[in-house]
């Protein structure tokens, strides 16, 4: 089987680990839990970054931080990994599912514009849905699968309406907008290292900010919310969201290969496109103006491509449909969708993603090229 995007260990890992072992510094702090935060603030250009358990922990504790309150509604895509949807929840908020662009396929910053003009009202410097007269104090905008969403739009219409911005950029690691990195726009961006993410730590994640007062509670409450000394004094609730030391291992590895590993998944894109231009219905997913994706998982609008992924599958291709857009999960139905024509629907029911581990052969692309042209054939 062409696996569809497996982790590619193939630098200091093992030593980095073996490192840990060696030393018995394998717990939730260490050496290389203090690097990785290093590297990672100074790879996305921002002044701290917080190694957290996994991208969810992250975004939970950046919604907390953000002010996100019971009863408050926050802005997402409606096309987005369900896991931002889920920590809405959390906080005991509901979501404004936002439809998406139908060639980028990222948050439509115009119908976005558009709610907060003519639904939602200014109040005592915080903005209000005026249907529900609820709060809308946030808004994350995934940048889904890699590409970004138009951020020199969304942060000046987001500073207009007093929403603060938590960018899920957990797919997006190594994407500019402008020049300026995925997770660097909003008061917090939230990274994942999953295993099948551009870079990971088998479980990981990342909050990266600009504000240090925000990086020191956000460290506080991933730690138990302990204060400092010997003492075992929690002076709030708190978090135990910490990343561990052999993990933040794996990913001061994977950080030094980061850019080889984008280098690499743009040729994978450049292959795909290449390849199949001539197949029909194939649509690749549109690059957001000025942006310079990391192209992290290869999807693309394909006809039938249910049936593609049943042959393909039968035939040795791994593949993945879309995610299924929030507003069809039953846990978020009755949030609001706000859309001119469901895109988010169409557009699930047409997009596959391809294999593009970084590890993957420019044969093995091939031949999953001409697996799709043998279906349509
Ligand atoms: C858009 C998006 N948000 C959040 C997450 C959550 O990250 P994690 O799996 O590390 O919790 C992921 C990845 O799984 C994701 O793709």
């Amino acid at each position: 089987m062409i696996p569809l995007s497996v982790p590619n260990l193939s630098g200091n890992e093992w030593k980095y680990v073996k490192d840990c072992l060696d030393t018995n510094w394998v717990s939730s702090v260490g050496s290389y839990v203090n690097k990785m935060e290093e590297v990672s603030a100074s790879f996305s250009n921002v002044a701290k970054a917080i190694a957290t358990s996994n991208g969810t922990s992250a975004l939970h504790i950046s919604l907390l931080l953000a002010g996100v309150q019971q009863g408050d509604l926050v802005i997402l895509p409606n096309i987005t990994f369900v896991a931002p949807a889920n920590v809405i929840k959390y906080m005991g908020a509901d979501a404004v599912l936002m439809d998406v662009y139908e060639d980028t396929w990222e948050l439509n910053v115009d119908l976005l514009q558009k709610f907060l003009e003519q639904e939602c009202i200014d109040k005592d410097g915080a903005c209000y849905h005026k249907a529900t007269g609820r709060k809308i104090p946030v808004i994350v905008p995934v940048h889904v699968l890699g590409n970004m969403v138009d951020m020199g739009k969304l942060v000046p219409l987001a500073e207009k309406h007093h929403i603060k911005v938590v960018e899920d950029a957990t797919e997006s690691l190594g994407s500019t907008y402008n020049g300026q990195p995925a997770g660097s726009f909003g008061i917090f961006g939230c990274l994942s290292y999953n295993g099948n993410k551009i870079i990971t730590t088998g479980g990981g994640g990342m909050i990266l900010t600009n504000d240090l007062a925000l990086a020191k509670k956000a460290k506080h409450l991933t730690t138990q919310a302990k204060t400092e000394g010997i003492e075992y004094y929690h002076d709030e609730v708190g978090y135990n969201y910490r990343m561990v030391n052999i993990l933040a291992a794996m990913g001061v590895a994977q950080m030094e290969q980061l850019p080889g590993f984008i280098a690499r998944k743009k040729e994978i894109n450049k292959l795909y496109n290449e390849g199949l231009k001539n197949v029909i219905g194939f649509k690749p997913q549109v690059v957001t103006e000025n942006t310079d994706p990391n192209c992290w998982l290869y999807t693309a609008v394909f006809d039938r491509s249910k049936e593609l992924l049943k042959h393909l599958d039968g035939h040795g291709v791994q593949t993945r449909p879309f995610w299924v857009p929030m507003n069809q999960l039953p846990a978020f139905s009755s949030d609001i969708y706000y859309n001119e024509g469901d895109v988010a629907g169409r557009i699930y029911s047409q997009c596959l993603s391809l294999p593009c581990s970084s590890n993957i052969t420019d044969e093995e692309i091939a031949e999953v090229i001409s697996k799709i042209k043998d279906f349509y054939d």
